[in-house]
């Protein structure tokens, strides 16, 4: 077990990648904080967990609001007294283009993807700065690295994910705190079949993807998994892109054919 002894806080954990993130980790034998602001959802998935044999607390918070984190920290100090590794998760996704977007939709994006990382990183740093050792992955995602209508507040977040997340590294390497975090493409959650049903055109790439399928949520935890156990501990400050390939295609040197 890769993991054994650790406690793991994932936020947004109730379904999709963060699930399979919770799982993932629980099964390599860390003790983990599911976190969703929905409370069934954090019920549920720790409930799989355990009754698979694993550990794990279920912790209802919205994580872009500073008391519901404190809660949050507070809470798994209570039951695990310690916080070795954070997965910085919760995310929305809306495709709006800007003169439809409103100043709330800018903000939701805003709070809810970066904002939250900046309140948990903050919270739980302090204790990794003390125990001198601690993993954070943050979520950003494909957006952070390219344009796309639609995803200006989306990919404006994303890419404020990358940049938090270089200079963190910068700035907690010498308490042996790595900060990486992984960029999915195209992953198969009810938030991207959502989009697809907002932008039907949306899923149209799938077929430019180099290993020719999107991916599945297991695929992101394998490699959040990785950046998590101690096989990573010289690796900080990266943004690592999971996309079967996609980026790496020059648009006019591949047809979709090809
Ligand atoms: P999802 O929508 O399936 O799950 C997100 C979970 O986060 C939900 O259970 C939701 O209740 C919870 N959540 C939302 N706001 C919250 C808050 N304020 N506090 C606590 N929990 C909150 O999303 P999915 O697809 O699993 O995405 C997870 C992360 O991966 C997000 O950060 C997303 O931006 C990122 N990502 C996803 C991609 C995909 O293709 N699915 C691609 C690139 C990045």
């Amino acid at each position: 077990m890769r993991l054994k002894g650790q406690v793991a806080i994932v936020t947004g954990a109730g379904q999709g990648i963060g699930q399979a993130i919770a799982a993932t980790l629980a099964k390599e034998g860390a003790a983990v904080v599911v976190n969703d602001v929905v409370p069934e959802r954090a019920n549920k998935v720790a409930g799989e967990i355990k009754a698979q044999g694993g550990q794990a607390l279920s912790v209802a918070a919205d994580v872009s609001k500073a008391e519901e984190v404190s809660m949050l920290i507070a809470k798994t100090l209570a039951s695990f007294r310690k916080i070795d590794i954070l997965v910085n998760n919760a995310g929305i996704a809306k495709m709006i283009r800007l003169l439809e977007m409103t100043e709330a939709d800018w903000d939701s994006h805003m709070n809810v993807n970066i904002k939250s990382q900046f309140l948990c990183s903050k919270a739980v740093i302090e204790h990794m700065v003390k125990q001198k050792r601690g993993k954070i992955i943050n979520l950003a995602s494909l957006a952070a690295h390219i344009g796309a209508p639609g995803l200006s507040a989306y990919g404006a977040s994303k890419g404020g994910v990358a940049q938090f997340t270089k200079a963190l590294a910068v700035e907690f390497g010498k308490y042996n705190i790595m900060v990486n975090a992984v960029s999915p493409g195209f992953t198969l959650t009810k938030m991207v079949k959502q989009a697809g049903k907002d932008r039907p055109d949306f899923l149209e790439g799938m077929d430019r993807i180099p290993l020719r399928r999107a991916a599945e949520t297991q695929d992101i935890a394998n490699v959040v998994l990785f950046l998590a156990s101690a096989e990573s501990d010289y690796i900080t400050g990266q943004v690592l892109v999971i996309d079967g390939g996609l980026l790496a295609i020059h648009p006019r040197m591949v047809k979709p054919t090809d």
